[in-house]
């Protein structure tokens, strides 16, 4: 297994380039099977949860693979006979893997998908998702610990979303856009990447209008065509670059962002005192003399990103005077605290909120990642932490950050990949 080794104190300085979004490629790949034919994905970040989705897909007869000479292409051929299966040993390793779910119905019939069990952030439930798929006349049986939907042809509905999710808006979404009728979607998720998925769709030949907002109205069509498109840049690595620059307090742009995207970050790094400008289609970071503590409240988009969360808390851990940080989306997030703490950071949980005491420096020490974004959380306190510290369980930053130490190499930090 492999473990980041950082030796913190490094200004970072120069350009860097934000890949692919992953959580836009994941939906995007799945929704390939909503044609016959082969599809074409460009700016698709090489990741190991973009490995997996093509592993699932390949599994139930997809032709899915990286392109051998261009590595940010990937394409996904429906072009035989699909079993439109989802099996467990997949799903366990990334829960993204239901986001099949809704093509399949939609387009075979049927499909049987392994429940994605809870994980390391949270229970997550998917009863959103099935609430959806069964408004537009899926029948829903959960047996032996798989979904399984069938419908001869779904019919459009109202959906109305208990709870805002985003995976749950695309799965929908997606088998919305082959159902008779009209669809209507209400209390959606207005991430970018719902947005994205809507675009890829209705490039195929879908009709969906409201995307981006909390009501998306899809007229079903007979069939969709396969489709060439390049996946928009990963807000959520643009934004832990960012906030690599201001915790060893550098100056660094990051490119190939878009700045709207990342308002509700970019809001709160100047808050802390950060010059950010915009420059040649990215962003620019110059770490302040002392950063401020800021307040952050987690809310679904445009609001600030739970995906940030922990990030931004690796940062108010050596900020000037005490910031309150509150999850609302995910009940267990705080899982880099007690890691955190053993870099010296001074951080009280009480419920959902996390209470951080800025300390003037941070020391290095071996610390575990537990989940994705924890991950980036202790390696960006690694950069600003006096001596070595050792992210051991990398495997969870691999599966959603594209090369991030030699990025971060790249503008000058001390860090490199060890075999543990
Ligand atoms: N929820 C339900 N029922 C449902 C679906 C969700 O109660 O049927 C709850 C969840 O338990 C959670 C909240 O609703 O408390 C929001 O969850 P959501 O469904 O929006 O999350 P997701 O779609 O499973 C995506 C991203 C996550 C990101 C969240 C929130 C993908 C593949 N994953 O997850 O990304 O944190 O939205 O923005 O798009 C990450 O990249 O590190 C990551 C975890």
């Amino acid at each position: 297994m492999d473990k980041i080794v950082i030796k913190g104190g490094q200004p970072l300085h120069g350009e860097v380039q934000a890949s692919g979004a992953k959580n836009a490629a994941l939906p995007i790949l799945a929704s390939a099977l909503l044609a016959d034919g082969t599809s074409t994905y460009r700016n698709v970040p090489d990741l190991a949860d973009v490995a997996t989705m093509l592993k699932v897909l390949r599994t139930m007869g997809c032709d899915a693979e990286r392109h051998a000479e261009k590595p940010d292409v990937c394409h996904v051929g429906v072009n035989g006979h699909i079993t439109p299966e989802a099996p467990y040993d997949l799903v366990k390793t990334m829960r993204a893997s239901v986001l099949v779910l809704g093509p399949l119905v939609a387009r075979f019939g049927r499909a049987r998908v392994s429940m994605p069990g809870g994980c390391a952030i949270g229970a997550r439930p998917i009863d959103q998702h099935l609430k959806g798929l069964k408004a537009l006349g899926a029948d829903i049986h959960l047996t032996e610990g798989y979904v399984e939907a069938t419908a001869k042809q779904l019919k459009g509905g109202t959906v109305n979303f208990d709870v805002i999710t985003v995976t749950g808006t695309e799965n929908v979404m997606m088998a919305a856009v082959l159902a008779k009728g009209r669809t209507v979607m209400e209390n959606c998720a207005r991430e970018p990447e719902v947005e994205e998925l809507a675009k890829v769709l209705n490039k195929m030949g879908a009709r969906i209008e409201g995307a981006g907002t909390s009501i998306i109205t899809i007229e079903g069509v007979d069939r969709l065509m396969p489709v060439e498109h390049a996946i928009l840049p990963d807000r959520i690595e643009a934004g832990t670059l960012l906030v690599a620059a201001a915790i060893s307090g550098g100056n660094v742009l990051v490119k190939h962002v878009v700045p709207e995207h990342l308002d509700a970050v970019v809001e709160k790094l100047r808050e802390a005192g950060c010059t950010i400008s915009a420059e040649g289609g990215g962003l620019r970071c110059k770490a302040p003399d002392r950063l401020n503590a800021v307040n952050i409240t987690t809310t679904e988009h445009p609001g600030f990103p739970t995906d940030m969360q922990a990030q931004l808390m690796a940062l108010m851990s050596v900020s000037q005077g005490t910031s309150v940080i509150s999850e609302n989306i995910f009940e267990n997030r705080f899982m880099h605290v007690p890691e955190l703490h053993r870099l010296g950071a001074d951080i009280t949980i009480q419920g959902h909120t996390a209470v951080v005491k800025g300390v003037k420096s941070l020391s290095g020490a071996p610390v575990m990642a537990t989940d994705l974004r924890a991950s980036a959380s202790l390696i960006l306190a690694g950069l600003r932490a006096e001596g070595r510290t050792d992210v051991s369980r990398v495997y969870h930053l691999d599966r959603g950050y594209e090369r991030l130490e030699r990025k971060l190499r790249g503008l000058g930090a001390d860090i490199r990949r060890e075999k543990a």
